[in-house]
C-alpha cells in the first residue's frame, strides 16, 4: 500500500498555548496564527493574568501583535490564586472572551509562584465554574520538595484529582500537557467532564533524549519528560480516537540565555513545527486518520465551541527546521531545530466563527 502524502483537515487549535508579552508575543504569535484558528492562552505572565480586566487587556494586546489579515482568535484564561473570588469567574464569564481559569499550584513551574497554595480553600470559586460550564486547566504536579520530580504528576493523580473529581462531579477539567501513564489511565477511566491534552514533546521524546550523552536544556520543560513506558502510554492515547485527548502544543518560548543557564527555565518552543510534527508522530503510529480528532474535533467539543470552518492541507514536503528565531533583544531555540521534518502544512481555507 502506498503511503499517503497528503491529507486534509478542519483547521486545527492549539488547547494549551503560552504567548508571552510585549517584543516576545509579537516575536511567537505569528507561529501560532500561521495553522491554528483559536488558542487557549495561558495567563502565567509576570504579574498574571488574574483579573477579566487583564485579560481583555492581554487579548487586545495579542490581536494587535497579530499579522495583517491574521483571523486568529486568542481564547483567554484567568490564573487562579489564593484571592480569586467567584464574582470574578462571573465577569470572566460575561465578558465572553474568558474560556477557562488556570491552576498552577503554587512554586510548580515557570511563573507559578503566587499560583494556589490549597486547592481546597478554592472550592466556592470552582463551585462558581461548575455552575457556569467553566473548565479548569490544571498543571498537575505536586511541589512538596520530598517527592521525586519524575513521581510528581502520578502523586498529584492520587493526592489532588482524584479527590477533586469526586468533591466536584460535572466541573469541567482539563489535565495539561499528561506526561504519565496514570494520567492517560484516570482520563480514560474518568467522567466525560475529564480531559487531557497532550503535547508533540511529550509524545517524541523520553527522558533520555534530555540527559542521556549530554543535558540538553532545549529540552526541558515541566512536566518533565518521562520514561519510555510513558511515551508510549501518551501516544497510545493520543492515537485512540477517544474524544477525551486533544491537541494542546505548550509551546513555551524562553530566550536563549534563559534556557542555557547554570539553572535553566522550563519550556519548549514548538509552535512553529506543531501540527507538522503531530503529524509525523501519527503517521509513524498508522493512525494518520485519527489527527483530525485529536487537532480539530475534541477539543472544540469538549469546550462546546463550534468546530473551525476553515481546513488545513498537510503534504510531504520535508523542510529544515531554522536554527533559531529573533525573540527580543535574544535568539529563540525552536523544537527540532535544524532537523528535517518530513510534513508541511499550509492553510486552504480560512474562516472564522463569531464566538459567542
Ligand atoms: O515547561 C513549561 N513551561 N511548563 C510550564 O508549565 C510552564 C511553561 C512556561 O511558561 O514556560
Ligand atoms: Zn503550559
Amino acid at each position: 500500500m502506498n503511503a499517503t502524502t497528503q491529507i486534509e483537515l478542519i483547521q486545527p487549535d492549539d488547547w494549551h498555548l503560552h504567548l508571552r508579552d510585549g517584543p516576545q508575543l509579537a516575536a511567537v504569535v505569528g507561529s501560532s496564527a500561521r495553522i491554528f484558528a483559536r488558542a487557549i492562552v495561558m495567563p502565567n505572565l509576570r504579574p498574571p493574568v488574574t483579573t477579566t480586566d487583564q485579560a481583555l487587556a492581554y487579548r487586545e494586546r495579542i490581536l494587535a501583535a497579530l499579522p495583517a489579515g491574521s483571523l486568529f482568535q486568542p481564547l483567554m484564561t484567568l490564573y487562579l490564586t489564593d484571592q480569586t473570588s467567584p464574582a470574578e469567574i462571573e465577569r470572566a464569564k460575561a465578558s465572553g472572551a474568558v474560556f477557562a481559569c488556570k491552576l498552577y499550584p503554587a512554586g510548580a513551574t515557570t511563573h507559578a509562584d503566587q499560583g494556589v497554595t490549597d486547592i481546597w480553600r478554592l472550592q466556592p470559586v470552582l463551585e462558581a465554574m461548575r455552575a457556569l460550564g467553566m473548565p479548569l486547566l490544571i498543571h498537575g504536579e505536586v511541589v512538596d520538595p520530598r517527592v521525586d520530580i519524575f513521581d510528581r504528576e502520578a502523586v498529584f493523580i492520587e493526592q489532588v484529582l482524584r479527590p477533586l473529581i469526586d468533591r466536584l462531579p460535572g466541573l469541567r477539567i482539563v489535565l495539561e500537557h499528561i506526561t504519565t501513564a496514570e494520567a492517560a489511565n484516570l482520563v480514560r477511566a474518568g467522567p466525560e467532564t475529564l480531559a487531557a491534552t497532550i503535547t508533540p514533546h511529550h509524545l517524541l521524546y523520553n527522558r533520555n533524549a534530555l540527559l542521556a550523552g549530554g543535558i540538553r536544556p532545549h529540552l526541558y520543560c515541566l512536566p518533565v519528560l518521562k520514561h519510555e513506558r510513558h511515551r508510549l502510554a501518551l501516544l497510545e492515547a493520543a492515537t485512540s480516537g477517544d474524544p477525551r485527548f486533544f491537541l494542546g502544543t505548550d509551546s513555551a518560548p524562553h530566550p536563549l540565555r534563559a534556557k542555557e543557564s547554570a539553572c535553566g527555565c522550563a519550556g519548549i518552543f514548538n509552535a512553529h513545527a506543531a501540527l507538522e510534527v503531530y503529524a509525523e508522530l501519527f503517521e509513524q503510529a498508522g493512525a494518520l486518520d485519527r489527527l483530525e480528532g485529536f487537532a480539530s474535533r475534541h477539543g472544540p467539543d469538549f469546550y462546546g465551541l463550534p468546530r473551525n470552518p476553515g481546513r488545513v492541507r498537510l503534504f510531504q514536503d520535508p523542510w529544515t527546521v531554522t536554527l533559531s528565531y529573533a525573540f527580543g533583544d535574544d535568539r529563540l531555540i525552536p523544537f527540532r531545530a535544524g532537523e528535517l521534518i518530513r510534513w508541511r502544512a499550509e492553510l486552504v481555507q480560512s474562516d472564522t466563527h463569531d464566538l459567542p
